[in-house]
């Protein structure tokens, strides 16, 4: 989740409901991102309380409070909702939201404040610093004093940990500090990337009891749009391993196509899941959280449909889906605007992707032979030049009507492309078997049960996940989606070197300079935009001159 510079025009007008929205601990509920704007432009987002007026939301988490523990005040960020600092500091003073967070209580919706972010600089190097910040939050935020109360008197609901980068050093002595001030209903929940277990919050996750966990399933190719949808594994996480096994797993999603570099799940999309999620994990599933309140307010009905189906009279009510890669053709992102959210404000200007290649049902593909989904050499196919991974480490292309099956490169095994639509040769974990490559080809019809799917990339100080949004026989777009592990963020210059396997050739990145010199890559990337971050996001694109897409190789990545 990404900061984003100050909107520009009209406010939004929001529609009340006349519904009363009020946050449940038994039942799911709607809880969206605000402060940063996202949608920006002429969309800038409204008050605080004009979206607990709405009727529609259950909770609101402020983002960010995203500078923290490198000396001094903290900051806080809240685009065009709070500009005036007290004097002498840097940190705002905002008691218009501090109006709006008493308005939104009383109307039984809770505000939340989330630490972290893409950009800032945060991070502990001990336990003692994480109890040392907890008193911090409770004179500042909590019901302590200090002589800089951001919100005045007011009281904040709970704590979000978007950790994204840094290393995972006293956020459990933080979580417990936090419990020993606030009352016991005071919430505290965590917002990971989907790859599990997460880079920065892994340990944390497991080592502390938490309420609520917002798993950001965009910008990954968990995202629900791929064939990879991993909220199974958070569900297993929460009942199994989770101190607190009644925590509760929000399926986290963009607002808009606008609001994340890849992963927008469209409504239809939506429709389809949360059903299945409520039926089949009755305990785990929290409801939905959106990045952001702008985004959503700006994108049709999604925030009234997205609230009747989390509350329970929208959605398709079947756990018969269909497999949504062709509604999601209508809603094509494009990655110029997408990647303009990122931490790096870095985009490509004409980048678009069409995911509607395959389509298919559930009811259709369970039916289907295994031998038409699975890729057996000289056996029947029907979609002319479609790629999809076979058991083992293989590959198989439907030509003239029969699967030609090769092997990827050695170390390397089949993954589906985040689009759902293709495949290529990456470092992973999990393995392929006929069986979870036919089910994943059916988008949530399993909710991710096996299969192949990347391994992070581990560099000095950097954890990075190398994402291929699409590919074909030509051309590939992926996502370079990097996360200090160590408390010194990004700077305003990032470089990024690796080999190219010898069939792929890396060409653009608006990110800044991109240069390929036989099958050495360096990207010198401008981090202009926050000049210091915690994470950083960078597309780049490229073509494969023979064979399919082969990802680079881990040992040769370098990032400073
Ligand atoms: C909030 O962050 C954005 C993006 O870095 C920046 O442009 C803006 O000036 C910040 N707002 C305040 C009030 O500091
Ligand atoms: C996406 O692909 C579909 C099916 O091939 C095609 O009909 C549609 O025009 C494409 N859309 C875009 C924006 O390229
Ligand atoms: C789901 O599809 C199966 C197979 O087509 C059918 O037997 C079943 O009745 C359907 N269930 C629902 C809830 O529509
Ligand atoms: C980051 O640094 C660049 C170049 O020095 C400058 O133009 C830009 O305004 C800075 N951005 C922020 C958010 O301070």
């Amino acid at each position: 989740m990404f900061l984003r510079s100050v909107g520009i025009t009209a406010a939004v007008l929001l529609s009340s409901y006349g519904t009363h929205a009020a946050f449940s601990s038994s039942t799911p509920n709607v809880m969206y991102y605000w402060g940063q704007n996202s949608a920006g432009g002429g969309s800038t987002q409204s008050t605080l309380a004009s979206y607990c007026n709405s009727g529609i939301a259950d909770a609101l988490i402020m983002s960010f409070l995203y500078v923290f523990n490198v000396g001094g005040l903290p900051s806080i960020n809240f685009s065009n909702a709070c500009q005036t600092t007290f004097s002498g500091t840097n940190l705002l003073t905002c008691s218009a939201i501090g109006k709006d967070i008493e308005t939104c209580q009383s109307k039984g919706v809770k505000i939340i404040l989330s630490l972290g972010g893409a950009s800032g600089s945060y991070g502990f190097s001990s336990d003692e610093q994480g109890q040392t910040f907890a008193q911090t939050i409770w004179d500042m935020f909590g019901g302590g004093s200090s002589t800089y109360r951001p919100f005045g008197d007011s009281v904040i609901d709970g704590i979000d940990l978007d950790i994204e980068g840094g290393p995972s050093t006293g956020y459990i002595a933080f979580v417990k500090a936090l419990r020993s001030k606030f009352s016991s209903n005071f919430l505290i929940g965590a917002a990971p990337q989907c790859p599990f277990p997460d880079a920065i919050l892994g340990t944390v996750l497991d080592g502390v009891d938490l309420d609520f966990v917002n798993v950001q399933f965009y910008n990954n190719y968990c995202s629900a749009v791929g064939n990879s949808f991993n909220y199974e594994t958070w569900a297993n996480w929460a009942q199994n391993t989770s101190p607190n096994k009644d925590v509760k797993v929000y399926f986290t999603v963009p607002g808009s196509s606008t609001a994340a570099g890849s992963g927008y799940t469209p409504m239809s999309t939506i429709q389809a899941i949360v059903p299945q999620l409520r039926s089949q994990y009755p305990g785990t599933f929290g409801g939905v959280s959106v990045w952001d309140a702008s985004q959503a307010w700006n994108n049709d009905q999604f925030a009234s449909q997205l609230y009747s189906l989390v509350k329970g009279s929208g959605g398709s009510g079947s756990t018969n889906v269909t497999n949504t890669k062709a509604t999601a053709s209508s809603t094509t992102t494009a990655m110029a605007t997408a990647t303009s959210q990122s931490a790096t404000g870095i985009s490509f200007s004409s980048y678009t992707t069409n995911t509607s290649t395959a389509t298919s049902s559930i009811a259709t593909a369970t039916s289907t032979s295994v031998s038409g989904t699975c890729g057996v050499a000289g056996q029947a196919c029907s979609a002319e030049g479609r790629y999809v991974c076979t058991t083992g480490t293989s590959y198989a292309v439907c030509v003239y009507g029969k699967w030609s099956v090769s092997s990827c490169p050695s170390s390397t095994q089949c993954i589906p492309t985040t689009d759902g639509a293709s495949i290529y040769c990456g470092y992973s974990f999990g393995s392929n078997t006929c069986s979870a490559v036919s089910a994943r080809d059916v988008l949530h019809a399993t909710l991710n049960k096996g299969g192949a799917y990347p391994k992070p990339y581990k560099v000095s100080q950097v954890e990075a996940q190398f994402i291929v949004e699409s590919a074909s026989t030509d051309e590939f777009k992926a996502v370079i989606n990097a996360h200090r592990t160590n408390v010194k963020p990004f700077t305003k210059s990032v470089t990024i070197e690796f080999k190219s396997p010898s069939n792929v050739k890396f060409t653009n990145t608006e990110a800044g300079t991109i240069r390929q010199v036989g099958t050495s890559v360096r990207i010198q990337a401008n981090n202009y935009k926050f000049n210091q971050s915690m994470a950083i996001v960078v597309a780049v694109k490229g073509t494969v001159s023979k064979g399919v897409f082969v990802a680079p190789n881990p040992s040769s990545l370098r990032i400073k």
